[in-house]
This record gives structure tokens, sequence and C-alpha cells, in this order.
């Protein structure tokens, strides 16, 4: 069957980039003569039947902008078989032939249903800072974010040094320690603790307080909110070393902001691809990028393929700082 009209959505934890990616995936669409609609607040506005169809322009000024202007949630219902029942429906009314999913993991499970069990064309693209999605080198989004915590460690790294303390930057990542890894390299941390890796708090303290004696007053510690809570770790560092310990929590500000270039381009690059490959015929795919190339896998091994090998970067910090 043609496919005439194209739904897109963005689903799950909001990424900078994704007002790219539907821009990308709307002026693509156009110039192959695709007509879009917009699905707002992700699966559940499709539950609730808000669909309207996007015109060339409405994208027009959205590229810089963070967020997702078609808003998005996460929707318990649509994990049911009803939910994913009412969903096919209303596609069906709004008379959407495919579907483009921006979003995580999850996201991707909600699109896989689809595809393979509703047998609706459906690819996904990996719009989700956390960059955990295999058959993507990049997520869209965690440049954005990485960038915005490296900032915020240099900020604290000035008040670190100038008054000798202990601090604890709390990142973003509840099963990923990309952003965690990556901002602690960059930023030159004495320490990152990531989920991926187990760690021993005695041990981390017998360095604290070694290096003490030595003279070395200034610590800053990366945590990814999955391997321990940064309040948690503070007090265990004061209760043993007994030196004085701040913990800053980064937060949802990850998720905010201007997209950088880099996320922007990879945005606008999977639309593209996305509406190529529904063209093609191609269902239940997850577009990426590999070595600056597309790059297309099965959704299912998408969410269940990733492993961050964090070897070279954790030998590389003891290495470096
Ligand atoms: P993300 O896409 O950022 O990983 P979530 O894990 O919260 O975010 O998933 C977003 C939404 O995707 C969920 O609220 C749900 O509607 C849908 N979803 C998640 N897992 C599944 C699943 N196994 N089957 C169908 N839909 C799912
Ligand atoms: O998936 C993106 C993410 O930002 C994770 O890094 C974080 O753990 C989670 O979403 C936060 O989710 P919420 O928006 O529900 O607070």
């Amino acid at each position: 069957m043609a496919i005439k009209r194209i739904g897109v959505l963005t689903s799950g934890g909001d990424a900078p980039g994704m007002n790219a990616a539907i821009r990308g995936v709307v002026r693509s669409s156009f110039a192959r003569k695709v007509e879009v609609s917009g699905i707002f607040r992700g699966y559940a506005g499709l539950l609730n039947d808000e669909v309207r169809p996007l015109s060339h322009r409405s994208v027009s000024n959205i590229i810089n902008r963070g967020g997702t202007i078609l808003k998005t949630s996460r929707c318990p219902e649509f994990m049911t078989k009803e939910g994913q029942k009412k969903a096919v429906e209303i596609l069906q009314r709004n008379s959407i032939d495919a579907l483009v999913v921006i979003g995580g993991d999850g996201s991707y499970r909600g699109a896989a249903a689809l595809s393979k069990q509703w047998n609706i064309p459906c690819v996904g693209l990996p719009g989700t800072i956390d960059n955990d999605l295999f058959g993507t080198e990049k997520t869209i989004g965690s440049d954005t974010a990485l960038e915005t915590a490296l900032g915020a460690i240099d900020k604290i790294k000035d008040t670190v040094n100038s008054m000798e303390r202990i601090f604890i930057v709390e990142v973003m990542g509840r099963n990923c320690g990309y952003i965690a890894l990556k901002c602690a390299l960059a930023g030159g941390a004495e320490q990152v603790l990531i989920p991926e890796v187990q760690f021993d708090i005695f041990e981390l303290c017998h360095e604290i307080t070694e290096g003490y004696i030595r003279g070395k007053a200034s610590w800053i510690i990366v945590v990814a909110e999955g391997a321990i809570k940064g309040d948690d770790l503070a007090k265990k560092i004061m209760d043993m070393t007994d030196l004085e310990t701040r913990v800053v929590v980064l937060g949802h500000i990850q998720r905010g902001g201007s997209p950088t270039a880099e996320d922007r381009i990879l945005g606008g690059r999977l639309g593209v691809a996305a509406v190529d490959a529904l063209l093609k015929g191609l269902s239940g795919k997850a577009i990426g990028i590999v070595c600056d190339k597309i790059n297309i896998v099965d959704l299912e091994a998408a969410t269940t393929g990733y492993k961050l090998d964090p070897r070279e970067d954790m030998g590389l910090i003891k290495i470096l700082t």
C-alpha cells in the first residue's frame, strides 16, 4: 500500500534536537509529496486523538529550540493490548499509513509492538539524552546534554579549587553511565561512578584521605544517578573521611537548552532517513548513525543490544587526573 500520510510523535523523556528531527520528518515528507500529521503528547496523545495535520511552515523556526513542539509523555495504557488496539483505530481514523516514533528504548518497544503485532509501518528515531541505544553511535540530545553537564562541571571546578572541597556532581543516567563517564573525562574529574562498573566506597574514601595527607584537598566525583544518589555518597564520604563534601544534582537541566550543532544535524539527517525508510517499505526498524553513515537495525535489537564499554575512558580518567 502506498504511503500517503505519515504520523510523527515524540515519546518518553524529551531531548534537545527532537524538534530538528520533527522538522526533518515534515520537510522531507513534503519534498516527497507525502502528507504529515503531528501526534501530540506521545502515545498518550495518540490514545486521546490529539492528531493534527502539519504544514511545511509548522516547523519553521524550531531547529534551534530544545524540548519538543509535539510535547511528550509516558503512557502506561499504551503498554496494554487494548491500548494498542485503540491506537491503531485512531491512526486509521486519521488516515495515517505509517509512523515515525522519536524517543528512547521504551518508545522503541511501543513502536516495535505497533509494527510487529499490529502491522503498522513504523520506524524509530533515537531521541534520548542517555545515548543508550544499539545501532547508533549517538542519540539525538546526548551531545547537548553532555555539553550542559560539562559546562556545570567547569563552573563547579572554580569553587572546588578555591575552597578545597570534595564535590559530588550527580548527572542523569538511571541505567547508563554515558553522560557521567564522558563529562568526567572532559571535565577532568577525579572519579566517576556509573551503574555499569562496581565500586568500593571504602577504597574511594581511602584514596581521598591519602590524597588529603599529601596535600590534595579538591575532588570532583561525577556520579550517574543510577549508580548511587549523590546525597548518599556524600554522607558516606563525610562519615568516613571527616572532610567537607558538597553535592550538586544537575537533574533536568541536562534535558533542556538549545541543541548543539551536532544534535541539530543528527536530528535533521535521521528525520529525512526515517521518511526514506518508510517509503522504501521498511518497518520495525531503528534509524541511527554509525561512522557518519545512516545505519538501520531492528527496533528490538536497538533496545536490547546496547552495552557501554567504559574501560578505556575509566583508564584515561585514572591516568589523566
Ligand atoms: P523512553 O522512550 O525515553 O525510554 P519510557 O521508557 O518511559 O521512555 O517509554 C515511553 C513510553 O513508551 C511508555 O510510557 C509507554 O507508553 C511506551 N512503552 C514502553 N515500553 C513499552 C512496551 N514494552 N510496549 C509498549 N509500549 C511501551
Ligand atoms: O531517559 C532520559 C532521562 O532523562 C534519564 O536520564 C532520567 O533518568 C529520566 O529520563 C528522568 O525521567 P523523568 O522525566 O521521569 O524525571
